[in-house]
């Protein structure tokens, strides 16, 4: 079979190695890809929004099962364009994805089925927001409603700071067309932990915990990023908390979506707050996370792609999932000035010589080859990943190779899995 995947960052490049280990696939592209899914797939130069033209490739090469690893394209609805036309498509369709797309319709849908979160109000004027916000308790959330590159989420201290958030994204406009409504929630304490499921609209299959370090630096401080690293599994999540997670969130967010026939089939994230009264969700992905994807799939040992065929075809309670009972741990290489304003085009080395480490495998995120070299091309550069019996060998595995490599203007936390044993 060939594979298509969408995307190209470091999830995408997992999801290329893994894919590539499965005995039924020939050929694997990857659009528009990295210089290191450039290394083991074939990279075509499609944006990973630019439907028309990646429905025009995969039918030209008759390609037996697309993978679509951004939020993006499933919000715009590739799913549901690539099957018209009759292509085998990985992911939720158009309506299904909303659920990320769109907080608003995301919290409504779990009031509405009784599923744990923070309690909110949604708005679409900002006046009306203000005088919510005069009469809360803070600390108070201030989410943008649609797509935001996961930086729509402001976590205030005090009214002022909540209003000044609803300045900023609806007034300001800061993330353009997603502040058009905003949702104001309860502020929640805890542990954070992501667990992904498989879903072909029925039923789920749970992966293993994780656990995302969204803050730029050291300690958990700084701006929030798309990820700075990521561990699984999250040692104090327990089975009986995943046995919960299962029966009272994932499960029936997959029928609630049944029964408002928007039925979801994909990869259901949620990304939940561990609290004193129990596992509240913070908010739902219809994709893979970056980098989870990264310490997840060191450790799936199970076929992936007769997992995603099961979902698409619906038979998803005839599988099952097997993991290494080891720890991995991704730490993230950023290029210094991340999340803000960083410079591109700077040579990278030491790849080959930290992806030879027993036990490591260096994704790439923002790379591109010129001329032979390996080139920054982005914000989050490399997830750099280790397998261990433990997460504190997993740690020290990642970060020796992490020492490894070099360019001009590095910027990487030291502390990824420093809650692992809390
Ligand atoms: P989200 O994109 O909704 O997951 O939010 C991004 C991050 O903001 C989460 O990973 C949490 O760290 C934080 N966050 C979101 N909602 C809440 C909440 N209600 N209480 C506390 N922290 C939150
Ligand atoms: N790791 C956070 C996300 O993928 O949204």
């Amino acid at each position: 079979m060939q594979v298509l995947v969408i995307g190209g960052g470091g999830r995408e490049h997992a999801l290329v190695w893994k894919i590539k280990q499965s005995p039924r696939v020939k050929k694997i592209y990857c659009a528009p890809g990295n210089a290191g899914t450039g290394e083991i797939a074939e990279n075509i130069p499609i944006a990973a929004d630019d439907i028309k033209s990646l429905m025009e490739f995969a039918l030209q090469k008759e390609i037996g099962l697309t993978v679509v690893g951004p939020e993006q394209p499933l919000v715009m609805g590739i799913v549901d364009q690539f099957e018209e036309k009759g292509l085998r498509i990985f992911g939720p369709n158009r309506r299904a994805a909303e659920l990320e797309g769109s907080k608003s319709f995301a919290k409504n849908i779990m009031a509405k089925y009784g599923l744990p979160t923070a309690e909110y109000k949604t708005f679409s004027s900002p006046v009306n927001a203000a005088e919510y916000i005069k009469f809360k308790n803070c600390p108070l959330v201030v989410k943008a409603d649609g797509l935001a590159a996961g930086k729509g989420v402001l976590l205030c201290q005090t009214a002022d700071e909540a209003l000044v958030a609803v300045d900023s994204i609806m007034g300001k406009k800061s993330f353009g067309q997603a502040g058009n409504q905003i949702v104001v929630e309860e502020f929640l304490q805890g542990q954070e932990v992501s667990v992904l499921a498989f879903s072909d609209g029925k039923t789920v299959l749970l992966m293993d915990s994780a656990q995302d370090h969204k803050a730029a630096y050291d300690g958990d401080k700084g701006p929030n990023t798309g990820g700075m690293g990521a561990y699984s599994p999250a040692p104090f999540f327990t089975e009986i908390m995943r046995k919960k997670v299962h029966d009272q969130i994932m499960l029936p967010m997959i029928l609630a979506m049944q029964k408002e026939g928007r039925p979801f089939k994909g990869i259901l994230y949620a990304g939940l707050m561990l609290t004193k009264t129990g596992s509240q969700i913070l908010e739902f992905n219809v994709r893979f996370g970056d980098p989870e994807t990264q310490p997840l799939l060191v450790r799936m040992d199970s076929d992936i792609i007769p997992i995603f065929e099961a979902c698409i075809d619906g038979t998803l309670d005839q599988c099952f999932l097997q993991w290494k009972n080891e720890s991995s741990v991704c730490v993230v290489m950023a290029a210094k000035g991340y999340p803000g304003p960083y410079e591109k085009g700077k040579p990278i080395s030491g790849l080959q010589y930290a992806n030879s480490l027993p036990g490591v495998e260096v994704f790439h995120a923002g790379t591109k080859t010129q001329d032979g070299e390996v080139l920054t091309q982005g914000g989050r550069i490399l997830g750099v990943t280790a397998i261990g019996e433990n997460t504190d060998i997993a740690i020290s595995k990642a970060y020796e190779a992490v020492n490894k490599i070099k360019w001009q203007g590095i910027h990487y936390r030291k502390d990824i899995g420093h809650r692992s044993s809390v």
